[in-house]
């Protein structure tokens, strides 16, 4: 899976990565400044916020009560597309994806 990411410098990074971890571990693994994951995925920390780019067209995993609830901690507005990265799962809905550091 390759996507893109924009860290919050504007920097653009294009990362491939393989099915099976977590979108933040994806991050991490690449350096994308702005993903801490903090709480290591357990949706707790808010350190791991992103937008993800015409996700209403993706198929992604619906955001739970407890990504929503950290989701309204970290952010005033929740804008279309804003996730905690450790909720999603990097799969091949993902390829070609662009995502931005929201925190
Ligand atoms: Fe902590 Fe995602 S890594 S909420």
């Amino acid at each position: 899976v390759t996507l893109t990411f924009y860290e919050q410098t504007g920097i653009r990074k294009i990362v491939s990565g393989m099915a099976g971890i977590s979108l933040m571990e994806l991050a991490k693994a690449n350096d994308i400044a702005g993903i801490d994951g903090d709480c290591g995925g357990a949706c707790s920390c808010g350190t791991c916020c992103v937008i993800i780019e015409n996700s209403a067209a993706m198929n992604l995993e619906q955001v739970s009560d407890a990504e929503l609830g950290i989701l309204e901690f970290v952010s005033d507005d929740i804008v279309e597309g804003q996730r905690l990265a450790c909720q999603i799962d990097v799969t091949n809905i993902l390829e070609g994806a662009v995502i931005k550091v929201a925190t």
